[in-house]
């Protein structure tokens, strides 16, 4: 197959609207898109990724208006999420309408709902017909891809078209809250923080797939993800001297430790958010063999990265 790659949202929709899967830039990660209320079409994107079939989709929406097309109940607190937080870097699980096949929700009776803020998605989605169901657009188990050239480079060939845009502002794939429960869970750690979501609902409880170490519960969480093929050392605090490898790479808010083959200084953790998964591909490229990670503050958007660091040492 011919991965037609364009700049045009509308041209991108067509594909969609044609049974055909589409790659597409969102602010957290690039997803891999199909229509949701085409099992078909949804098939593909299993197919294209090599994801297994018991892993649910999320689904994505233009406007908030439009979370009743694929789910059947929102909370009180859903709504406030969604007045707070949509469109931007959160995904809702809630109830599932009966119309929305099987496929999407890998047979649960819930739906995961996202509205991107991206501007090149919100056109985009605009212009499909339905909602669209899209995992990250890479090979299962790779890490998420956040510009377009990674996408082509996993998917090119297996895909109809792939819509250009920027690379992810953020990086990592969006909060997930569990909303069906009651008190709401946090599933996934993302952009928007478990403090923030504490603003409104102070009772929100963590699962533990998001405690590093811990047993998964949400069915995503029990694949080992974001993995590139170096392996990946956590370090705890800044360290002068570690027992490097060569060739070894490092990636933190430090400054690299001597003797390191290649390195990245993140000034923020939103730097360090948004660099990781490339970072992740291009020791890959470079035959880099350990890449040591610092683990950032446990607050804020440093939760996500400690989550995906975890994850990618195996741990998660
Ligand atoms: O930022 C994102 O969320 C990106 C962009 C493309 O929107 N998408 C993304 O999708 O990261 P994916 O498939 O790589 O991760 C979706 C996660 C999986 O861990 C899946 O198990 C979980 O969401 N999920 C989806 N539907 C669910 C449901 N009904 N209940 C629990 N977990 C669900
Ligand atoms: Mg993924």
């Amino acid at each position: 197959m011919q991965t037609l790659v364009t700049d045009r949202p509308e041209e991108a929709a067509s594909w969609l609207d044609r049974g055909e899967t589409v790659a597409f830039p969102t602010e957290t990660v690039y997803g891999l898109g199909a229509d949701a209320f085409n099992a078909k079409a949804v098939a593909k994107i299993f197919k294209a990724k090599g994801r297994p079939s018991d892993n649910p989709l999320i689904v994505h929406v233009a406007t908030p208006e439009r979370i009743g097309e694929v789910a059947a109940e929102i909370s009180e607190t859903a709504r406030m999420l969604v007045e707070r937080f949509f469109p931007g870097p959160l995904t809702l699980v809630l109830k599932k309408r009966d119309s929305v096949p099987e496929i999407v929700s890998a047979g649960l009776p819930t739906i995961g709902v996202r509205c991107p803020s991206h501007p090149v998605a919100s056109e985009f989605l605009r212009y499909c017909r339905h909602p669209v169901a899209a995992p990250s657009a890479n090979v299962s188990g790779r890490p998420s891809p956040t510009d377009w050239k990674t996408v082509y480079h996993d998917l090119g060939g297996r895909i109809a078209c792939l819509l250009r845009g920027e690379p992810s502002a953020i990086g990592l794939e969006s909060t997930i809250v569990d909303c069906s429960v009651n008190p709401p869970r946090l599933l996934r750690s993302g952009a928007v923080s478990i403090e923030s979501l504490r603003e409104l609902v102070p009772d929100i409880e963590i699962a533990t797939s998001c405690k590093p170490g811990e047993a998964p519960k949400s069915p995503g969480q029990k694949y080992r993800h974001y993995s590139p093929e170096a392996e990946i050392v956590l370090v705890e605090a800044p360290q002068e001297s570690l027992p490097l490898d060569p060739p070894a790479a490092w990636i933190g808010l430090a400054a690299p430790p001597a003797g390191a083959t290649k390195s990245l200084q993140c000034h923020d953790m939103d730097e360090y958010a948004r660099v990781l998964f490339g970072f992740f591909r291009a020791c890959d490229a470079e035959g880099i063999r350990t890449i040591y990670c610092e683990l950032p503050p446990d607050e804020g958007i440093g939760r996500a990265i400690r989550d995906r660091l975890a994850k990618a040492a195996g741990r998660g």
